[in-house]
């Protein structure tokens, strides 16, 4: 069956039209992270990284609405920068195993622990560790924010200890990490790399810093989605091997259709691709009926809001 007989035939086109139509009555825009499904981030407004995403919110204009194709964390950020607007969430069961990796108060308890230390925190976390933070960093601007404190700077860095890591061989420092991880992330071998280097030597191999150190050091380029998506797109490399989850290749096709894009495989999976089972919860009928029924909607405990917004604002005016 081809692909135009196929829409036609389960029902995507008309969920399509209903989407398109729901968007307009509800006066509603929508973001997507690059790893959610293809058909998600081709009906999207927009499609970026965590960063871009929140950047994007910040300027949203007149929508009465945000429905955010991605995590529950992503769509927590945009309310905090959009406290007067709905924010839908398609399935309201997306989490992130790297943000339940960092219970706010057992982060409370590590910061008393740890007095005259600034609090970085990833923006892969619950609204509680947002607040509890000086300032949020995501993987696109981590490096850079980190350096723009003084060397001498006492830092905590919660909770992805594979970036932090990461960011600690770049700069010298030596932040005190939180022992969280992404359990997507942490599927990557270096092994598998190297096995897939083996076939494709002349791949550059990109990837994602939330990988374990092993793996970072086969990397030709570390970086955030959108900064791996760049570097395929600007490259003169034919062929790529992808260590990040595999919702970014549709976007790397996409810009570079006569590239090829290896996905690195997980250690503990036969299915060859890596998928973060939450971003997949996004479906587009759950779009369409999110759109419908004004739920699921994502909101934010108002004490705690006016603290988790400060150290979003402080990221977005250090991003600039
Ligand atoms: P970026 O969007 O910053 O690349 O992060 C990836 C991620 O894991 C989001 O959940
Ligand atoms: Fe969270 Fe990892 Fe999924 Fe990103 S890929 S949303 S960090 S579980």
């Amino acid at each position: 069956m081809d692909k135009a007989c196929k829409v036609a035939c389960d029902g995507t086109a008309a969920i399509i039209e209903d989407i398109k139509r729901l968007k307009e009555e509800k006066k509603a825009v929508i973001l997507a992270h690059y790893y959610v499904r293809p058909e998600l981030q081709d009906i999207a407004d927009y499609v970026g990284d965590s960063l871009a995403l929140a950047q994007k919110a910040a300027a949203v204009g007149d929508a009465r609405t945000v429905v955010m194709c991605g995590v529950h964390f992503m769509a927590e950020t945009v309310k905090l920068l959009c406290p007067d607007k709905t924010v839908l969430l398609p399935d309201a069961d997306a989490g992130c195993s790297l943000a339940d990796s960092c219970d706010p108060d057992d982060f409370a308890r590590f910061i008393v622990d740890h007095p005259g230390h600034t609090v970085i925190s990833y923006v892969n976390t619950p609204v509680g560790v947002k607040a509890l933070s000086d300032i949020l960093v995501t993987s696109g601007n981590a490096l850079k924010i980190v350096e723009s404190m003084p060397a001498d700077a006492k830092i905590i860095f919660g909770p992805d200890r594979n970036l932090g890591a990461y960011i600690n061989a770049c700069t010298g420092r030596d932040m005190l990490l939180w022992d969280g991880a992404c359990h997507v992330h942490e599927r990557f071998s270096a092994e598998g790399i190297i096995k897939l280097k083996e076939e494709f030597p002349d791949a550059p191999v990109l990837v994602h810093p939330e990988c374990p150190r092993p793996v970072l050091l086969l990397a030709d380029k570390v970086g955030s989605t959108a900064a791996l998506l760049a570097y395929a797109s600007e490259s003169p490399a034919g062929r790529f091997i992808v260590a990040t989850e595999s919702g970014i290749l549709h976007k790397m096709q996409q810009a570079c259709p006569d590239k090829t894009f290896i996905p690195a495989p997980p250690t503990d999976s036969t299915c060859g691709c890596n998928e973060c089972a939450y971003m997949k919860l996004n479906t587009l009928a759950k779009l369409r009926d999110c759109l419908a029924a004004g739920a699921p909607e994502v909101t934010v405990d108002p004490a705690l809001a006016a603290r988790a917004r400060r150290s979003v604002d402080r990221m977005l005016e250090l991003s600039k």
